[in-house]
């Protein structure tokens, strides 16, 4: 692994899989004309860092053209709730530079808390629509945290793609619809799908405050996802029937506390009451120290 570089680090002098660290705008902006200037498109993957494979999926994907990849690794208090894991949210960026450079990325961009809300900062991005359910009712202002952030990341780092898990599906909605309104669409967003560890569990930082009976617990979420799947593949049209099948493996599971299991439009995440198109199921639940999250899409057989 190798030691992170700091700031205005042309890449090119850099060993191969070693990116620049850039915690400026100026900077990131500066690595975007220096990749241009190579001829290549500048691709970007936002983070909060504690980077695992789900991540360096977005970064294989986003380096697969030929582009500049930029993985920004920021932990944006404006998304957590006050109760919520913002101060032990894991922070290893040397860490997670190395790992991002051997996926191929050339540059983290690692602004301080200044740089993104410098002194003054009084804009709130704020969308409707597919913020309004699910975790932006159980999460208030979690989404415009997000929104917000991204808006700014993107606009900061002006790439030409942009790459989200499809993990976060309601974050992907809410982004999209977001990069809709304000015209920031000329950016292609491009969505990638949830890596899952062996047994199934969906990969997230969050698992990293599992113990091992919190671990196996967690399984109940990619099963409750798998119950409501086969449901659906049975036959199964009527969304509340499909969403208990889900909520029955979670809330059988000892040491999961399930918030909710819900059929949604993938775009507008309202909710589906029959199933006679494309569907996502989302589910969310409370396991030991860690609140997890995870979907899949759900067809008519
Ligand atoms: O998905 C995340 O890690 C964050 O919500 C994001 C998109 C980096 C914004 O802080």
């Amino acid at each position: 692994m190798h030691a992170p570089t700091t700031d205005h680090t042309p890449h090119s002098v850099l060993a191969p899989g070693q990116p620049a660290v850039v915690r400026t705008v100026t900077g990131i902006r500066d690595a975007g004309t220096a990749i241009r200037a190579q001829g290549r498109g500048v691709a970007f993957v936002p983070t909060m860092g504690a980077l695992h494979e789900g991540h360096l999926a977005l970064v294989r994907e986003a380096a697969r053209d030929g582009s500049g990849v930029i993985v920004s690794v920021f932990v944006n208090p404006t998304q957590f709730g006050p109760n919520e894991d913002f101060s032990r949210y894991p922070r290893q960026e040397a860490r997670d530079a190395a790992l991002a450079g051997s996926a191929g990325a050339g540059w983290i961009f690692a602004p301080g808390l200044e740089e993104v809300y410098p002194e003054g900062f009084a804009t709130t991005v704020t969308v409707g629509g597919p913020s309004d359910g699910l975790e932006g009712a159980i999460r208030p202002g979690h989404f415009d945290g997000v929104a917000t952030v991204v808006a700014k990341l993107l606009l900061m780092v002006r790439p030409d793609r942009v790459l989200f898990g499809q993990k976060d599906a309601q974050q992907v909605a809410v982004v999209r619809r977001m990069m809709r309104d304000l015209h920031l669409d000329d950016i292609g967003m491009e969505v990638v799908p949830t890596v899952r560890e062996a047994d199934g569990l969906a990969m997230s930082s969050r698992n990293a405050y599992l113990g091992p009976e919190d671990r196996a617990a967690a399984l109940a979420l990619s099963r409750g996802l798998a119950a409501a799947r086969a449901a659906a593949e049975a036959g199964e049209r009527d969304g509340r029937r499909i969403e208990a099948a889900a909520m029955a493996v979670m809330e059988d599971t000892p040491g999961v506390a399930p918030d909710y299991a819900a059929l949604v439009d993938p775009d507008t995440f309202r909710p589906i009451t029959t199933l006679d198109g494309p569907a996502t199921l989302c589910v969310a639940a409370k396991v030991g120290p860690a609140r997890l999250i995870d979907n899949t899409p759900i067809r008519p057989n």
